[in-house]
């Protein structure tokens, strides 16, 4: 094992329940299963990038209660150091509550404990000894920016989600910012849509070049785009898979970009990370959707 990820993020543990349709406002649903699984975005990054090779170390804070035993538990399983997060007891652990029907989810996050994170968390992890430093938006963005602040060398990747807007102070740290579609349209102020073209959504992640350096858009099964410096677009299509859960496949790809750049795996890191994510689809959960390393190098040689 090689390279060094750190993920500064969110715990969260999702409540889902599975639904023949998503709800619409005002509708009750019956379901069909419900799970209590593993989940946060930083917990889903730090647990992909461990599986696929790399030594993780999170960053977060989770309750002093049974879920955040439990998260702290499945770092450990998944061999991520988990000495920088800290249990708090002034809030409860975060939580998603997620409906899942036919592949397509939908969420709403209690960030709870994820909000208490502070510039001390993981004071004790040399950051800039570090190759790759990993954040999302489910935990303050201030504390954020103070991180990536330190960072050093190490290639800063922020995934701006969910969707919300980001001070540039903040996207002038970030070495490569990781969007999907409703992402990119938050910060970018450009009207897009799952199907927009490429060359729209090209157009608005170079305007987002201004204040960090490169830009990956997720587009789902769709596949990913690459837009770094002058250099033309890099467009990869998706895999064909059959989709179980699409939860925590934006975060398996950013957790596989970040351990391809770490350990220096040999070719595109799009490429691995886009492959990853069509993987993740395939299975119930986030966390326990991340595949191995095995698996991706698989389904890229078929
Ligand atoms: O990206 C998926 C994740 O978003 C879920 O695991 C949920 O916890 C929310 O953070």
């Amino acid at each position: 094992m090689s390279g060094r990820v750190i993920v500064a993020g969110s715990l969260n543990m999702d409540l889902i329940a599975e639904a023949p349709s998503l709800p619409r406002a005002g509708e009750t649903v019956m379901g069909t299963a419900f799970h209590t699984l593993p989940g946060g975005k930083g917990l889903n990054q730090a647990v992909a990038a461990a599986r696929l090779g790399s030594a993780v170390s999170m960053i977060g804070c989770v309750g002093r209660d049974a879920f955040g035993a439990r998260l702290l538990e499945v770092l450990r399983t998944d061999a991520v150091d988990a000495s920088g997060v800290r249990q708090t007891a002034d809030a409860p652990t975060g939580i998603a509550q997620i409906v899942v029907s036919q592949g397509e989810n939908c969420i709403v996050v209690v960030p709870g404990a994820n909000m208490k994170l502070t510039d001390d968390d993981g004071a004790s992890i040399a950051i800039a000894s570090s190759d790759v430093v990993v954040a999302q938006l489910e935990t303050p963005m201030a504390v954020t920016e103070r991180l990536f602040a330190r960072a050093g060398d190490a290639t800063t990747i922020l995934n701006a989600a969910p969707a919300a807007s980001v001070p540039d102070s903040l996207l002038a740290l970030t070495d490569l910012l990781v969007v999907n579609e409703t992402e990119l349209a938050t910060l970018s102020g450009a009207t897009l849509h799952d199907d927009s073209a490429l060359a729209d959504i090209v157009t608005a992640a170079r305007s987002l070049q201004r204040s960090c350096k490169a830009v990956i858009v997720t587009l789902g099964r769709r596949g990913a785009v690459l837009v770094d410096g002058d250099r033309p677009p890099h467009a990869i299509d998706g895999h064909a898979v059959t989709a179980i859960d699409s939860t925590g496949a934006g975060d398996c790809f950013v957790g596989a970009y970040a351990a391809a750049l770490a350990t220096k795996r040999p070719g595109s890191p799009l490429a691995f990370a886009n492959a990853a994510a069509a993987l993740a689809v395939t299975k119930r959960g986030a966390a326990p959707s991340m595949p191995r390393r095995a698996e991706v190098e698989a389904l890229m040689r078929a």
